[in-house]
């Protein structure tokens, strides 16, 4: 149904992304596996990276071998919650360039909020990976692809844990030329604009910062919120 989207169904994934999903998995766990799912995604987010030959000398003669060719890339975490994906993706890629976004959603209108973004006045890379565990609505994704665009980047993929088809089905609509790589799609939003089953609020679980009941995933939707998330539904089946 997206052409542009991968779900990637490694064991290693599927089985990490079951325990971030567990309500008893601690802070300190959560953190350590959204780092090392972030490791798994980037192997295949990067598959299609253009190489170029090189040659090298072992210590017995000289062979060809392949380097990436000179496109520059960056990371783009979306703040709060991408900031978990940055250190393992740095392992694999320590050249990359990290540019930070900052946006948060509103929790009334879906809408995402900018409130951080310091990039220069032209793109300094012609690859950009977003990273940010959830794609919900596909509000705070599409709103930093444009951002990136604008900037110049030639090359935008999106990198997420968890997606529901809601978010997937808005950022394809909006970006269809943007790759969409996660480890698994949802089954919906709930009224509150939260992915179900999911595994709740991502930035909330790597910080620990959990302001009470009515912060919850789930407690007391606002009227707004559910009319939004129904829009969303009915343009994911083709009803508007
Ligand atoms: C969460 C998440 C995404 C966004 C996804 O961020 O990390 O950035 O929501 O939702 P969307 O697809 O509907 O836009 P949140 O606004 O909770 O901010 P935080 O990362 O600072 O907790
Ligand atoms: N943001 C999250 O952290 N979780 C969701 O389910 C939706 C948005």
């Amino acid at each position: 149904m997206f052409p542009n989207l991968t779900v990637i169904q490694h064991p290693l994934i599927r089985h990490k992304v079951t325990l971030l999903r567990d309500r008893r998995t601690a802070t300190r766990d959560f953190k350590a596996l959204v780092n090392e799912i972030a490791m798994l995604m980037a192997y295949e987010a990067t598959k299609d990276l253009p190489l170029e030959p090189v040659e090298v000398e072992t210590p017995l003669e000289m062979t060809d071998g392949a380097q990436v060719a000179g496109k520059k890339l960056a990371l783009v975490p979306i703040l709060r919650a991408g900031l978990g994906m940055v250190d393992a993706m740095l392992e694999l890629m320590p050249s990359a360039e990290v540019w930070h976004i900052g946006l948060y959603r509103d929790e009334r209108s879906l809408k995402p909020v900018e409130y951080y973004n310091k990039l220069p006045d032209a793109a300094t890379v012609q690859v950009c990976l977003i990273l940010d565990p959830m794609l919900a609505t596909g509000g705070s994704s599409s709103a930093t692809v444009d951002i990136l665009k604008h900037w110049g980047a030639a090359r935008i993929k999106q990198v997420s844990l968890i997606a529901a088809p809601e978010g997937v089905a808005t950022l394809s609509a909006a970006h269809p030329d943007v790759d969409i790589h996660v480890g698994a799609v949802d089954r919906a939003l709930n009224e509150r604009g939260y992915i179900v089953p999911g595994l709740g609020d991502a930035g909330d679980r790597q910080f620990g910062t959990f302001a009470g009941p009515s912060s919850e995933p789930g407690h007391a939707p606002g009227d707004e919120t559910a009319e939004v998330v129904r829009r969303l539904q009915r343009n994911l089946v083709g009803d508007d």
